[in-house]
């Protein structure tokens, strides 16, 4: 029989009861990095989704990018999450945190005055979301190599702690921009080690972190997140294809339980093409699909087995029922750009159910 975007799904340990995922937003109301009761109800609002995966949740303080998002890697942040993850559970959800290091997307105003960090010393184009308001990106400092080793343990740290908190798993973040991706991509990665020049050394801060990861919580409860035509952030490459095929082929060596392609860019015009059904071809757990999607084009690719799974993030965000939207071919509630980023429950919990 074929599948849709309604059929039931395994994935690592998690029995799904459909392929329709939550995709991560940024909404900006973790006030000094502590998940809020309000963030509970919202995302339990959402629990009929086959699989949330949250909002990005800083690894440390050096991970910080914007006001008011969560952390992941301390016993405060820890047991407000308990509250929120009980919430979606009790509701019937399964969930997956996303380990966010923003890398130069930040500025020194979250760092007290410290420039935030990067492969290299490369200004990106844009500003940074501050709480004094929008200001010019920086020029970022370029970690040290003896640096490195601390990422991968921030990631390994904030995995436990996620554990800890009874999160489900974890969303390695590796796409739009962030440090991860400014490793990959050499537009931003203009290092000179064993950490740029070749994509193999290119990559190679992400295996690290991906092999510290499964090892500290079991592979099956990993997923990775890539972007590969992504122009936010002011991201280049010279050739995504052979970059993501390698990145997809290296991560399938490590059994993680899937990865999730963000296929469009967010920003921007593309001068570069990559065929997804590449790298979907090059890793062996679930791929989960993501940007554009609607009913018809979520269950064709699910039918012809292009994707495994779908993620939404706008219409989830406006719709919280929406799996069932999508089944019953309701029509959905128009999404608020003025309270996607901060603010209260107004544009958060207050969409209306069907
Ligand atoms: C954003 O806040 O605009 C944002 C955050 C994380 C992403 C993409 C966009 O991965």
């Amino acid at each position: 029989m074929k599948q849709d975007l309604f059929s039931e799904i395994q994935l690592g340990e998690l029995a799904l009861s459909n392929r329709i995922v939550m995709a991560p937003m940024t909404r900006n109301r973790a006030p000094n990095g502590i998940p809020t009761a309000l963030m509970g109800e919202y995302y339990a609002q959402r629990a009929t989704a086959g699989l949330i995966i949250t909002e990005g949740a800083q690894i440390s303080p050096q991970g910080v990018g914007y006001p008011a998002t969560p952390g992941i890697y301390n016993d405060e942040q820890v047991s407000a999450w308990q509250q929120v993850i009980d919430d979606i559970h009790t509701a019937g959800g399964a969930v997956f945190v996303q380990l966010w290091h923003c890398g130069r997307i930040s500025h020194p105003s979250f760092h007290d005055g410290a420039l935030p960090v990067a492969p290299s010393a490369v200004q990106p184009a844009g500003q940074a979301v501050t709480y004094a308001g929008m200001q010019d990106f920086v020029t970022p400092r370029a970690l040290a190599i003896e640096e490195l080793a601390n990422i991968v343990e921030q990631y390994r740290h904030a995995a436990e702690m996620a554990i800890k908190a009874g999160f489900d798993g974890v969303e390695i973040h590796s796409a739009n921009g962030y440090l991860l991706d400014q490793f990959l991509r050499d537009g931003s990665n203009r290092r000179t080690d064993s950490y740029g020049g070749s994509i193999e050394h290119r990559v190679r801060l992400l295996i690290e972190v991906t092999t510290a990861v499964c090892n500290a919580i079991g592979a099956n409860k990993v997923g990775v997140r890539i972007s590969p035509v992504n122009a936010f952030n002011d991201m280049q490459d010279s050739d995504p294809q052979a970059l993501f095929n390698h990145v997809a082929s290296a991560l399938s060596a490590l059994s993680p339980a899937y990865l999730h392609v963000v296929e469009v860019t967010m920003a921007g015009a593309i001068d570069t093409e990559v065929d997804m059904a590449q790298l979907r071809h090059h890793f062996d757990g679930r791929y989960i699909a993501n940007g554009g999607y609607d009913r018809a084009r979520g269950n064709s690719v699910i039918a012809t087995e292009a994707a495994d799974m779908v993620a939404y993030g706008v219409p989830f965000l406006a719709n919280p029922d929406l799996p069932n939207r999508l089944k019953q071919e309701t029509k959905l509630n128009t999404p608020d750009q003025a309270t996607f980023y901060g603010g209260d429950a107004h544009g958060y919990t207050d969409y209306p159910f069907a």
